[in-house]
Protein backbone atom coordinates (compact mmCIF):
# COMPACT_ATOMS: atom_id res chain seq x y z
CA UNK A 1 0.00 0.00 0.00
CA UNK A 2 1.19 3.43 -0.52
CA UNK A 3 2.35 6.12 2.01
CA UNK A 4 -1.17 7.01 3.94
CA UNK A 5 -2.05 10.77 3.05
CA UNK A 6 -3.12 13.44 5.69
CA UNK A 7 -6.63 13.06 5.17
CA UNK A 8 -8.94 15.77 7.09
CA UNK A 9 -12.78 14.32 7.20
CA UNK A 10 -14.94 18.35 7.87
CA UNK A 11 -17.70 18.79 9.11
CA UNK A 12 -19.22 15.21 9.74
CA UNK A 13 -21.50 13.75 12.57
CA UNK A 14 -19.13 11.72 14.28
CA UNK A 15 -20.94 8.53 15.20
CA UNK A 16 -19.59 6.10 18.13
CA UNK A 17 -20.86 3.51 20.11
CA UNK A 18 -21.90 6.12 22.89
CA UNK A 19 -22.27 9.12 22.13
CA UNK A 20 -22.42 11.64 18.27
CA UNK A 21 -21.05 14.72 17.83
CA UNK A 22 -19.88 17.58 14.88
CA UNK A 23 -16.93 16.97 14.23
CA UNK A 24 -13.38 17.27 11.92
CA UNK A 25 -11.29 13.92 12.11
CA UNK A 26 -7.60 14.62 11.31
CA UNK A 27 -5.95 11.57 9.89
CA UNK A 28 -2.18 10.54 9.80
CA UNK A 29 0.06 7.84 9.16
CA UNK A 30 -3.38 5.54 9.33
CA UNK A 31 -4.73 6.44 12.45
CA UNK A 32 -6.54 9.07 14.07
CA UNK A 33 -4.17 12.38 15.15
CA UNK A 34 -7.51 14.99 15.98
CA UNK A 35 -10.47 14.97 16.50
CA UNK A 36 -12.55 18.42 17.38
CA UNK A 37 -13.73 21.57 15.90
CA UNK A 38 -12.14 23.81 13.25
CA UNK A 39 -9.13 21.46 12.74
CA UNK A 40 -8.46 23.10 9.60
CA UNK A 41 -5.63 26.03 8.94
CA UNK A 42 -6.94 29.28 8.81
CA UNK A 43 -4.70 29.47 4.93
CA UNK A 44 -6.42 26.80 4.08
CA UNK A 45 -5.03 22.96 3.63
CA UNK A 46 -1.58 23.09 3.35
CA UNK A 47 0.03 20.66 0.70
CA UNK A 48 -0.37 16.71 1.36
CA UNK A 49 -3.43 17.58 3.48
CA UNK A 50 -6.95 15.94 1.73
CA UNK A 51 -9.72 17.75 2.82
CA UNK A 52 -13.29 15.70 2.44
CA UNK A 53 -16.24 17.31 3.14
CA UNK A 54 -18.50 15.76 5.31
CA UNK A 55 -20.91 18.02 6.67
CA UNK A 56 -24.30 16.58 6.50
CA UNK A 57 -23.27 13.11 6.37
CA UNK A 58 -22.18 11.04 9.24
CA UNK A 59 -18.52 9.56 10.33
CA UNK A 60 -18.73 6.38 11.66
CA UNK A 61 -15.99 4.07 13.08
CA UNK A 62 -15.31 1.10 9.59
CA UNK A 63 -17.85 -1.96 9.86
CA UNK A 64 -16.36 -5.41 11.63
CA UNK A 65 -18.18 -7.87 9.80
CA UNK A 66 -17.55 -11.01 12.14
CA UNK A 67 -18.28 -13.89 10.21
CA UNK A 68 -17.45 -14.56 6.28
CA UNK A 69 -15.94 -17.59 4.22
CA UNK A 70 -13.60 -16.80 1.63
CA UNK A 71 -12.36 -19.45 -0.78
CA UNK A 72 -13.32 -21.86 1.55
CA UNK A 73 -13.26 -25.49 0.67
CA UNK A 74 -16.57 -26.83 1.57
CA UNK A 75 -18.88 -29.46 0.59
CA UNK A 76 -17.23 -29.81 -2.75
CA UNK A 77 -15.11 -32.27 -1.62
CA UNK A 78 -14.56 -34.28 1.75
CA UNK A 79 -12.42 -32.34 4.22
CA UNK A 80 -9.05 -33.73 4.44
CA UNK A 81 -8.65 -34.02 8.39
CA UNK A 82 -9.88 -36.65 10.41
CA UNK A 83 -10.73 -36.83 13.65
CA UNK A 84 -6.96 -37.60 14.66
CA UNK A 85 -6.11 -34.41 12.80
CA UNK A 86 -8.74 -32.62 14.44
CA UNK A 87 -7.70 -33.89 18.02
CA UNK A 88 -4.44 -32.39 17.06
CA UNK A 89 -5.73 -29.15 16.20
CA UNK A 90 -6.71 -28.63 19.81
CA UNK A 91 -3.70 -30.10 21.04
CA UNK A 92 -2.77 -26.62 18.97
CA UNK A 93 -5.22 -23.61 19.82
CA UNK A 94 -2.60 -22.68 23.00
CA UNK A 95 -0.02 -21.98 20.47
CA UNK A 96 -2.52 -20.40 17.91
CA UNK A 97 -3.36 -17.93 20.78
CA UNK A 98 -0.23 -17.36 21.85
CA UNK A 99 2.25 -17.20 19.48
CA UNK A 100 -0.16 -16.47 16.31
CA UNK A 101 -3.04 -13.88 17.78
CA UNK A 102 -5.43 -15.99 17.19
CA UNK A 103 -8.49 -15.58 20.13
CA UNK A 104 -11.38 -17.13 18.47
CA UNK A 105 -12.42 -21.09 17.31
CA UNK A 106 -15.55 -22.06 15.88
CA UNK A 107 -16.88 -25.64 17.08
CA UNK A 108 -19.72 -27.15 14.68
CA UNK A 109 -22.35 -29.29 16.23
CA UNK A 110 -23.58 -29.87 12.89
CA UNK A 111 -22.10 -31.05 9.49
CA UNK A 112 -22.02 -34.92 10.26
CA UNK A 113 -19.29 -36.97 9.69
CA UNK A 114 -17.71 -33.97 8.82
CA UNK A 115 -17.17 -31.35 11.85
CA UNK A 116 -19.97 -32.38 13.98
CA UNK A 117 -18.54 -33.22 17.45
CA UNK A 118 -19.61 -34.63 20.81
CA UNK A 119 -21.12 -33.06 23.77
CA UNK A 120 -17.80 -34.15 25.62
CA UNK A 121 -15.70 -32.80 22.74
CA UNK A 122 -17.48 -29.56 23.14
CA UNK A 123 -16.72 -29.86 26.80
CA UNK A 124 -13.52 -30.24 26.27
CA UNK A 125 -13.34 -27.53 23.42
CA UNK A 126 -14.77 -24.99 26.03
CA UNK A 127 -12.55 -26.04 28.87
CA UNK A 128 -9.40 -25.29 26.98
CA UNK A 129 -10.60 -22.12 25.21
CA UNK A 130 -11.50 -21.01 28.71
CA UNK A 131 -8.03 -21.30 30.42
CA UNK A 132 -6.17 -20.05 27.11
CA UNK A 133 -8.34 -16.85 27.62
CA UNK A 134 -10.12 -17.77 23.65
CA UNK A 135 -13.55 -17.68 23.39
CA UNK A 136 -15.48 -20.20 21.86
CA UNK A 137 -17.80 -19.85 18.76
CA UNK A 138 -20.57 -22.83 18.17
CA UNK A 139 -22.87 -23.65 15.03
CA UNK A 140 -25.64 -24.66 16.77
CA UNK A 141 -27.57 -27.12 15.33
CA UNK A 142 -28.23 -30.94 16.01
CA UNK A 143 -26.16 -32.52 12.93
CA UNK A 144 -28.02 -36.19 14.18
CA UNK A 145 -31.60 -34.93 13.63
CA UNK A 146 -30.49 -33.08 10.42
CA UNK A 147 -28.95 -36.22 8.86
CA UNK A 148 -32.33 -38.35 10.12
CA UNK A 149 -34.41 -35.52 9.12
CA UNK A 150 -33.03 -35.39 5.52
CA UNK A 151 -33.21 -39.08 5.07
CA UNK A 152 -37.00 -38.39 6.02
CA UNK A 153 -37.73 -35.81 3.71
CA UNK A 154 -35.68 -38.01 0.28
CA UNK A 155 -38.21 -40.55 1.20
CA UNK A 156 -40.77 -38.66 1.12
CA UNK A 157 -39.27 -37.89 -2.07
CA UNK A 158 -38.54 -34.21 -1.44
CA UNK A 159 -35.39 -33.54 -2.85
CA UNK A 160 -35.19 -29.66 -3.72
CA UNK A 161 -34.61 -26.90 -1.45
CA UNK A 162 -37.53 -26.82 0.63
CA UNK A 163 -36.27 -30.13 2.10
CA UNK A 164 -33.55 -27.70 3.68
CA UNK A 165 -35.24 -26.16 5.97
CA UNK A 166 -37.73 -29.07 6.84
CA UNK A 167 -35.16 -31.11 7.84
CA UNK A 168 -33.52 -28.78 9.96
CA UNK A 169 -36.63 -26.74 11.65
CA UNK A 170 -36.56 -23.94 14.40
CA UNK A 171 -36.01 -26.74 17.31
CA UNK A 172 -32.76 -28.35 15.57
CA UNK A 173 -31.21 -24.97 16.45
CA UNK A 174 -32.92 -23.83 19.52
CA UNK A 175 -32.01 -27.28 20.68
CA UNK A 176 -28.15 -26.89 19.75
CA UNK A 177 -28.20 -23.46 21.02
CA UNK A 178 -29.57 -24.52 24.80
CA UNK A 179 -26.96 -27.29 24.66
CA UNK A 180 -23.88 -25.35 23.83
CA UNK A 181 -24.71 -22.29 26.94
CA UNK A 182 -25.14 -25.17 28.98
CA UNK A 183 -22.00 -27.10 28.47
CA UNK A 184 -20.14 -23.57 28.66
CA UNK A 185 -22.01 -22.24 31.45
CA UNK A 186 -20.90 -25.91 32.95
CA UNK A 187 -17.21 -24.56 32.58
CA UNK A 188 -17.59 -21.26 32.72
CA UNK A 189 -16.44 -19.69 29.32
CA UNK A 190 -17.57 -16.97 27.56
CA UNK A 191 -19.73 -18.45 24.24
CA UNK A 192 -20.63 -16.56 21.08
CA UNK A 193 -23.27 -18.36 18.99
CA UNK A 194 -22.68 -17.56 15.35
CA UNK A 195 -25.60 -17.11 12.74
CA UNK A 196 -28.58 -17.03 14.73
CA UNK A 197 -31.28 -17.14 12.20
CA UNK A 198 -34.14 -18.14 13.98
CA UNK A 199 -36.60 -16.50 16.56
CA UNK A 200 -36.67 -19.64 18.53
CA UNK A 201 -32.73 -19.46 18.90
CA UNK A 202 -32.61 -16.15 19.76
CA UNK A 203 -35.20 -16.78 22.45
CA UNK A 204 -32.80 -19.00 23.79
CA UNK A 205 -29.70 -16.25 23.56
CA UNK A 206 -32.06 -13.69 25.39
CA UNK A 207 -33.64 -15.66 28.14
CA UNK A 208 -29.65 -17.16 28.95
CA UNK A 209 -27.99 -13.55 29.18
CA UNK A 210 -31.13 -12.20 31.50
CA UNK A 211 -29.99 -15.37 33.41
CA UNK A 212 -26.73 -13.94 33.95
CA UNK A 213 -24.85 -16.50 31.13
CA UNK A 214 -21.80 -14.88 29.26
CA UNK A 215 -23.12 -15.53 25.88
CA UNK A 216 -23.25 -13.71 23.08
CA UNK A 217 -25.81 -14.27 19.65
CA UNK A 218 -24.54 -12.84 15.87
CA UNK A 219 -27.79 -12.36 13.78
CA UNK A 220 -26.40 -11.94 10.09
CA UNK A 221 -27.82 -9.71 7.64
CA UNK A 222 -29.30 -12.45 5.75
CA UNK A 223 -31.26 -13.37 9.03
CA UNK A 224 -31.88 -9.75 9.31
CA UNK A 225 -33.03 -9.15 5.76
CA UNK A 226 -34.77 -12.05 4.37
CA UNK A 227 -36.41 -14.96 5.05
CA UNK A 228 -36.93 -18.85 4.27
CA UNK A 229 -39.90 -18.23 1.90
CA UNK A 230 -37.97 -18.44 -0.73
CA UNK A 231 -37.02 -22.38 -0.34
CA UNK A 232 -40.37 -22.73 -1.90
CA UNK A 233 -40.10 -20.31 -4.79
CA UNK A 234 -40.86 -22.24 -7.79
CA UNK A 235 -37.64 -21.47 -9.80
CA UNK A 236 -34.95 -23.57 -8.49
CA UNK A 237 -31.82 -21.80 -8.50
CA UNK A 238 -33.62 -18.77 -6.40
CA UNK A 239 -34.45 -21.17 -3.89
CA UNK A 240 -30.54 -22.93 -3.91
CA UNK A 241 -29.41 -19.38 -3.39
CA UNK A 242 -30.61 -19.24 -0.42
CA UNK A 243 -29.38 -22.28 0.98
CA UNK A 244 -27.71 -21.76 4.12
CA UNK A 245 -26.97 -23.42 7.65
CA UNK A 246 -29.06 -22.86 9.97
CA UNK A 247 -31.70 -21.92 6.78
CA UNK A 248 -33.47 -19.13 6.72
CA UNK A 249 -36.41 -19.40 8.48
CA UNK A 250 -40.29 -19.25 6.25
CA UNK A 251 -41.88 -17.59 9.46
CA UNK A 252 -41.50 -13.91 7.61
CA UNK A 253 -41.95 -11.95 11.17
CA UNK A 254 -38.51 -13.64 11.74
CA UNK A 255 -36.16 -10.55 10.73
CA UNK A 256 -37.90 -8.02 12.37
CA UNK A 257 -38.20 -10.08 15.47
CA UNK A 258 -34.12 -10.85 15.61
CA UNK A 259 -33.80 -6.61 14.49
CA UNK A 260 -35.68 -5.91 17.93
CA UNK A 261 -33.86 -8.30 19.75
CA UNK A 262 -30.28 -6.87 18.09
CA UNK A 263 -31.30 -2.93 19.35
CA UNK A 264 -32.38 -4.38 23.06
CA UNK A 265 -29.17 -6.07 23.35
CA UNK A 266 -29.85 -9.44 23.38
CA UNK A 267 -28.43 -10.09 20.22
CA UNK A 268 -24.78 -8.34 20.49
CA UNK A 269 -23.07 -8.27 16.96
CA UNK A 270 -23.90 -8.90 12.96
CA UNK A 271 -21.64 -10.68 10.77
CA UNK A 272 -22.51 -12.01 7.22
CA UNK A 273 -21.27 -15.88 7.33
CA UNK A 274 -20.79 -14.50 3.28
CA UNK A 275 -19.96 -17.97 1.68
CA UNK A 276 -20.71 -17.40 -1.80
CA UNK A 277 -21.46 -20.10 -4.77
CA UNK A 278 -22.50 -19.30 -8.26
CA UNK A 279 -25.55 -20.87 -9.74
CA UNK A 280 -23.49 -23.73 -11.32
CA UNK A 281 -21.86 -24.73 -8.09
CA UNK A 282 -25.07 -24.62 -6.26
CA UNK A 283 -26.73 -26.93 -9.05
CA UNK A 284 -24.26 -29.77 -7.75
CA UNK A 285 -27.25 -30.69 -5.45
CA UNK A 286 -29.93 -30.48 -8.16
CA UNK A 287 -31.74 -33.63 -7.66
CA UNK A 288 -30.54 -33.55 -4.15
CA UNK A 289 -31.01 -30.99 -1.60
CA UNK A 290 -28.07 -32.31 0.36
CA UNK A 291 -25.43 -31.58 -2.01
CA UNK A 292 -26.15 -28.01 -2.67
CA UNK A 293 -23.34 -26.53 -1.29
CA UNK A 294 -24.21 -24.28 1.96
CA UNK A 295 -23.82 -20.19 2.05
CA UNK A 296 -25.08 -17.06 1.04
CA UNK A 297 -23.78 -13.56 -0.01
CA UNK A 298 -23.83 -10.47 2.57
CA UNK A 299 -20.39 -8.92 2.95
CA UNK A 300 -20.82 -6.50 0.22
CA UNK A 301 -24.82 -5.41 1.69
CA UNK A 302 -24.77 -5.88 5.51
CA UNK A 303 -24.33 -2.21 6.62
CA UNK A 304 -26.78 -0.82 4.24
CA UNK A 305 -29.58 -3.58 5.44
CA UNK A 306 -28.95 -3.50 8.70
CA UNK A 307 -29.29 0.32 8.56
CA UNK A 308 -32.58 -0.38 6.50
CA UNK A 309 -34.03 -2.41 8.33
CA UNK A 310 -32.83 -1.61 11.91
CA UNK A 311 -31.98 2.51 11.98
CA UNK A 312 -34.78 3.63 8.68
CA UNK A 313 -37.42 1.21 10.19
CA UNK A 314 -37.17 3.18 13.60
CA UNK A 315 -35.67 0.10 16.03
CA UNK A 316 -32.18 1.51 16.73
CA UNK A 317 -30.23 4.69 16.57
CA UNK A 318 -27.00 5.41 14.93
CA UNK A 319 -25.28 5.18 17.80
CA UNK A 320 -27.02 1.32 18.42
CA UNK A 321 -26.09 1.16 14.87
CA UNK A 322 -22.18 1.69 15.55
CA UNK A 323 -21.78 -0.38 18.58
CA UNK A 324 -23.64 -3.88 16.36
CA UNK A 325 -22.29 -3.33 13.20
CA UNK A 326 -18.15 -2.53 14.60
CA UNK A 327 -17.83 -1.74 18.35
CA UNK A 328 -19.19 -4.67 19.98
CA UNK A 329 -17.09 -7.04 17.90
CA UNK A 330 -13.55 -5.00 18.51
CA UNK A 331 -14.49 -5.55 22.43
CA UNK A 332 -15.03 -9.07 21.82
CA UNK A 333 -12.19 -10.18 20.01
CA UNK A 334 -10.39 -7.77 21.52
CA UNK A 335 -9.19 -5.00 19.24
CA UNK A 336 -10.84 -1.93 20.92
CA UNK A 337 -10.55 0.76 21.02
CA UNK A 338 -7.68 0.51 18.13
CA UNK A 339 -10.85 -0.76 16.45
CA UNK A 340 -14.57 -0.16 16.57
CA UNK A 341 -14.51 3.69 17.57
CA UNK A 342 -13.26 7.00 16.12
CA UNK A 343 -10.79 8.39 18.90
CA UNK A 344 -7.49 9.73 18.47
CA UNK A 345 -4.79 6.88 18.24
CA UNK A 346 -7.54 4.74 17.08
CA UNK A 347 -6.62 3.50 13.33
CA UNK A 348 -8.74 5.27 10.67
CA UNK A 349 -10.97 2.99 9.47
CA UNK A 350 -13.95 5.39 8.77
CA UNK A 351 -16.83 5.41 6.44
CA UNK A 352 -18.54 8.79 5.55
CA UNK A 353 -22.32 7.24 5.37
CA UNK A 354 -25.11 9.14 4.04
CA UNK A 355 -27.93 8.22 6.15
CA UNK A 356 -30.71 9.12 3.37
CA UNK A 357 -29.12 7.74 0.72
CA UNK A 358 -28.15 10.68 -1.33
CA UNK A 359 -25.54 9.76 -3.78
CA UNK A 360 -24.65 12.05 -6.32
CA UNK A 361 -26.06 14.22 -9.05
CA UNK A 362 -26.70 12.61 -12.68
CA UNK A 363 -23.91 15.09 -14.54
CA UNK A 364 -21.24 12.75 -12.24
CA UNK A 365 -23.33 8.92 -12.29
CA UNK A 366 -25.06 6.97 -14.34
CA UNK A 367 -28.32 5.27 -13.86
CA UNK A 368 -29.98 1.53 -14.79
CA UNK A 369 -33.38 1.69 -15.30
CA UNK A 370 -34.52 1.06 -11.70
CA UNK A 371 -32.75 4.13 -10.38
CA UNK A 372 -29.26 2.57 -9.14
CA UNK A 373 -26.14 3.81 -9.65
CA UNK A 374 -24.16 1.53 -12.31
CA UNK A 375 -21.49 3.67 -13.81
CA UNK A 376 -19.45 6.79 -11.52
CA UNK A 377 -17.23 9.04 -12.76
CA UNK A 378 -13.26 7.88 -11.99
CA UNK A 379 -12.16 11.08 -11.01
CA UNK A 380 -15.01 12.34 -8.72
CA UNK A 381 -14.10 14.69 -6.18
CA UNK A 382 -16.10 14.21 -3.17
CA UNK A 383 -17.01 18.10 -3.46
CA UNK A 384 -19.26 17.20 -6.42
CA UNK A 385 -21.39 15.21 -3.72
CA UNK A 386 -21.83 18.02 -1.39
CA UNK A 387 -23.21 20.19 -4.21
CA UNK A 388 -25.06 17.31 -5.57
CA UNK A 389 -28.26 18.97 -7.95
CA UNK A 390 -30.10 15.74 -8.30
CA UNK A 391 -30.34 13.60 -5.51
CA UNK A 392 -31.16 9.98 -5.31
CA UNK A 393 -33.34 9.15 -2.60
CA UNK A 394 -31.99 5.35 -1.91
CA UNK A 395 -30.58 2.27 -3.68
CA UNK A 396 -31.66 -0.79 -4.73
CA UNK A 397 -29.52 -3.52 -3.78
CA UNK A 398 -29.95 -5.88 -6.93
CA UNK A 399 -26.86 -8.60 -8.62
CA UNK A 400 -26.55 -6.63 -11.77
CA UNK A 401 -25.21 -3.62 -10.15
CA UNK A 402 -23.15 -5.69 -7.06
CA UNK A 403 -19.26 -5.98 -7.03
CA UNK A 404 -19.47 -9.36 -5.48
CA UNK A 405 -18.10 -12.08 -8.34
CA UNK A 406 -21.37 -14.65 -7.02
CA UNK A 407 -24.14 -14.34 -9.61
CA UNK A 408 -27.35 -14.09 -7.29
CA UNK A 409 -28.11 -11.81 -4.48
CA UNK A 410 -30.19 -12.92 -1.48
CA UNK A 411 -31.42 -8.96 -1.19
CA UNK A 412 -32.04 -8.45 -4.68
CA UNK A 413 -34.88 -5.18 -5.18
CA UNK A 414 -34.09 -4.37 -1.02
CA UNK A 415 -34.57 -0.18 -1.08
CA UNK A 416 -31.79 0.89 1.08
CA UNK A 417 -31.89 4.65 2.33
CA UNK A 418 -28.34 4.30 4.24
CA UNK A 419 -25.12 4.19 1.97
CA UNK A 420 -21.34 4.04 2.31
CA UNK A 421 -20.13 7.48 0.50
CA UNK A 422 -16.57 6.96 1.45
CA UNK A 423 -14.60 4.08 2.72
CA UNK A 424 -11.30 4.70 4.46
CA UNK A 425 -8.97 1.44 5.48
CA UNK A 426 -6.30 2.33 7.34
CA UNK A 427 -5.90 6.35 6.44
CA UNK A 428 -5.92 5.19 2.68
CA UNK A 429 -9.51 6.25 0.72
CA UNK A 430 -10.16 2.81 -1.07
CA UNK A 431 -13.64 3.44 -1.81
CA UNK A 432 -15.33 6.59 -2.93
CA UNK A 433 -18.56 7.59 -4.84
CA UNK A 434 -18.47 3.72 -6.56
CA UNK A 435 -15.00 3.45 -7.61
CA UNK A 436 -12.62 1.24 -5.51
CA UNK A 437 -9.03 1.43 -4.87
CA UNK A 438 -7.63 -1.89 -3.54
CA UNK A 439 -5.10 -3.72 -4.21
CA UNK A 440 -5.33 -7.53 -3.41
CA UNK A 441 -3.03 -8.25 -0.29
CA UNK A 442 -3.27 -4.89 1.09
CA UNK A 443 -5.54 -6.07 4.00
CA UNK A 444 -3.58 -7.15 7.27
CA UNK A 445 -4.05 -9.66 9.74
CA UNK A 446 -4.05 -8.30 13.36
CA UNK A 447 -2.93 -10.41 15.98
CA UNK A 448 -5.27 -10.17 18.99
CA UNK A 449 -4.43 -11.31 22.20
CA UNK A 450 -6.48 -13.77 24.93
CA UNK A 451 -8.63 -12.64 27.93
CA UNK A 452 -10.54 -9.66 26.37
CA UNK A 453 -11.65 -7.94 28.77
CA UNK A 454 -15.18 -7.17 28.03
CA UNK A 455 -15.56 -10.89 28.24
CA UNK A 456 -13.32 -12.45 30.51
CA UNK A 457 -13.92 -9.96 33.69
CA UNK A 458 -17.28 -11.27 34.93
CA UNK A 459 -15.65 -15.24 33.89
CA UNK A 460 -12.46 -14.46 36.20
CA UNK A 461 -14.60 -13.16 39.07
CA UNK A 462 -16.75 -15.87 39.27
CA UNK A 463 -14.09 -18.54 39.38
CA UNK A 464 -13.05 -15.84 41.86
CA UNK A 465 -16.05 -16.22 43.77
CA UNK A 466 -18.38 -18.68 42.58
CA UNK A 467 -16.36 -21.61 42.70
CA UNK A 468 -18.44 -24.34 44.86
CA UNK A 469 -16.88 -25.72 48.36
CA UNK A 470 -17.28 -28.49 50.20
CA UNK A 471 -19.75 -28.66 53.17
CA UNK A 472 -17.50 -29.23 55.93
CA UNK A 473 -19.53 -31.39 58.22
CA UNK A 474 -18.05 -34.43 60.58
CA UNK A 475 -17.17 -37.55 59.31
CA UNK A 476 -20.33 -40.14 58.96
CA UNK A 477 -19.39 -43.13 61.52
CA UNK A 478 -22.60 -45.46 60.87
CA UNK A 479 -22.69 -48.86 58.87
CA UNK A 480 -21.86 -48.87 56.06
CA UNK A 481 -23.65 -51.80 53.41
CA UNK A 482 -21.16 -53.79 51.90
CA UNK A 483 -21.72 -54.58 48.30
CA UNK A 484 -20.58 -57.60 46.30
CA UNK A 485 -17.35 -57.65 45.19
CA UNK A 486 -18.28 -58.25 41.37
CA UNK A 487 -21.64 -57.55 39.84
CA UNK A 488 -22.41 -60.06 37.18
CA UNK A 489 -23.95 -59.07 34.08
CA UNK A 490 -27.45 -61.23 35.22
CA UNK A 491 -27.55 -59.18 38.57
CA UNK A 492 -27.92 -56.03 36.76
CA UNK A 493 -29.95 -56.75 34.39
CA UNK A 494 -32.46 -58.04 36.99
CA UNK A 495 -31.94 -55.25 38.73
CA UNK A 496 -33.36 -53.08 35.62
CA UNK A 497 -36.15 -55.29 35.44
CA UNK A 498 -37.16 -55.44 38.94
CA UNK A 499 -37.35 -51.35 38.71
CA UNK A 500 -39.07 -51.34 35.47
CA UNK A 501 -41.87 -53.51 37.43
CA UNK A 502 -41.63 -53.84 40.93
O1 LIG B 1 -24.28 -22.35 5.22
C1 LIG B 1 -23.31 -21.86 5.77
N1 LIG B 1 -23.47 -21.29 6.95
N2 LIG B 1 -22.10 -21.91 5.17
C2 LIG B 1 -20.88 -21.57 5.72
C3 LIG B 1 -20.38 -22.58 6.69
C4 LIG B 1 -20.92 -22.35 8.07
O2 LIG B 1 -21.53 -23.23 8.63
O3 LIG B 1 -20.71 -21.28 8.64
ZN1 LIG C 1 -21.60 -22.25 10.56
ZN1 LIG D 1 -19.92 -19.60 8.72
Amino acid sequence: MAAPSRLLIRGGRVVNDDFSEVADVLVEDGVVRALGHDLLPPGGAPAGLRVLDAAGKLVLPGGIDTHTHMQFPFMGSRSIDDFHQGTKVKEEMKILVQDKGVNSFKMFMAYKDLYMVTDLELYEAFSRCKEIGAIAQVHAENGDLIAEGAKKMLALGITGPEGHELCRPEAVEAEATLRAITIASAVNCPLYIVHVMSKSAAKVIADARRDGKVVYGEPIAASLGTDGTHYWNKEWHHAAHHVMGPPLRPDPSTPDFLMNLLANDDLTTTGTDNCTFNTCQKALGKDDFTKIPNGVNGVEDRMSVIWEKGVHSGKMDENRFVAVTSTNAAKIFNLYPRKGRIAVGSDADIVIWDPKGTRGCRSCVAFSDNGSVYKTNMNLPLQCLANARVHMEERTISAKTHHQAVNFNIFEGMVCHGVPLVTISRGKVVYEAGVFSVTAGDGKFIPRKPFAEYIYKRIKQRDRTCTPTPVERAPYKGEVATLKSRVTKEDATAGTRKQAHP
